[in-house]
């Protein structure tokens, strides 16, 4: 470990965070009755422009008036570009209740996004005394916010989660796809004859876990579009808690079951983790910093491979 020691990020579940316009409040009730550990009501892109300022209203109403349980709620703002952000952090600070707990950012392409955020969320918090602070969510997707990731996870003490959003990002990167996630039928390889296909949306995630892990944030899968393929939808999130992401987004209600149960370290994993590290213990009672576990090498680097799975797992429980 280098002398700056890496920040651990908030002890929360971010297994699922389900999204519904903030222009359809009848499914409002439905998002807080599912298994989603996040709540996301969105302001920005599936609202149109002429259902704002009713949209506001709802989710303004709703923080308040709906059993949200114990998970994180969390509203989408519009982004910086639009005229419409400025009134989403005002209207939703001087009059929603306490009950929400995050601001989701879309869009950001630097850390003074982020910081333009932060300073009209504190004027607004301390002219209202309000002593909740409000944490930030920001989703990447754009060829700016993946060149400015790491200081856009460093921008703020408020910063919590970062999502990839794969539709805006490959139309910022412009990317020959119309695909929100998942697999592309023109990213292949060919060996032998045979086409393997690979992951376009590999390198951006890693470099999100890297910047989120480096600051002690969140890292999260966003949507995958094609709400009837469960079996996409799963490879996709199983890829994802693969290279370090806790979560992935739902934008339709039968994704919250597979994201939760990929993102849920599985009794087999906990199992093994916990006889590595019970193997580990062995070692060391006799002096070694190695031994072998089922045939292959573990070492004191592999107590912490097996306490990451430990942790998620009792974290997730105790929630
Ligand atoms: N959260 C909770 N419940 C939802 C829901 C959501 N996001 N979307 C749909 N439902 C409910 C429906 O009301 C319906 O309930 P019922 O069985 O009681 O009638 C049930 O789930 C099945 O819905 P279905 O008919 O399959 O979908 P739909 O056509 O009503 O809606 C979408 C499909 C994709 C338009 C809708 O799921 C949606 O708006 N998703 C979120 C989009 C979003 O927020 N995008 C921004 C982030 S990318
Ligand atoms: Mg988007």
């Amino acid at each position: 470990m280098s002398f700056r020691l890496q920040p651990t990020p908030p002890a929360r579940p971010n297994r699922c965070q389900l999204f519904g316009p903030g222009s359809r409040p009848a499914i409002f009730e439905k998002m807080a009755a599912s298994a989603a550990d996040v709540i996301n009501l969105d302001l920005e892109d599936s609202v149109a422009p002429t259902d704002k300022d009713s949209a506001r209203q709802n989710i303004i109403q709703a923080i308040s008036d709906i059993d949200w349980g114990n998970k994180t709620l969390s509203v989408r703002i519009n982004g910086l570009d639009t005229p419409f952000w400025y009134r989403d952090v005002v209207d939703l600070l001087e009059q929603a209740g306490d009950r929400i707990d995050q601001i989701m950012i879309p869009k950001v392409g630097c850390a003074a996004d982020i910081y333009a955020v932060d300073a009209l969320v504190t004027a607004v918090e301390t002219a209202k005394g309000r002593n909740k602070p409000i944490n930030f969510e920001v989703i990447i997707e754009s060829a700016a916010g993946i060149a400015h990731v790491e200081e856009i996870a460093a921008a703020s003490p408020r910063m919590v989660a970062m999502s990839l959003g794969a539709a805006d990002f490959a139309a910022s990167m412009g990317m020959q796809t119309t695909g929100i996630g998942g697999t592309q039928e023109n990213y292949y390889m060919i060996h032998e004859g045979q086409k393997h296909w690979s992951d376009p949306w590999h390198w951006a995630q890693a470099a999100i876990v890297a910047a989120c892990r480096t600051h002690g944030v969140l890292p999260v899968d966003g949507p995958f579009g094609d709400f009837s393929d469960d079996e996409g939808f799963r490879a996709q999130a199983r890829r994802s808690a693969t290279l370090g992401m806790v979560g992935k987004w739902a934008i339709h209600p039968k994704q919250v079951a597979i994201a939760n149960e990929v993102f849920t370290p599985s009794t087999e994993a906990v199992a093994e983790a916990r006889e590595i590290l019970a193997a580990m213990e062995t070692a060391k009672a006799n002096g070694e910093g190695a031994t072998v576990y089922k045939g292959r090498l573990v070492d004191i680097a592999s107590i912490k491979q097996a306490e990451v799975i430990v942790r998620q797992s009792e974290m997730i429980a105790g929630s």
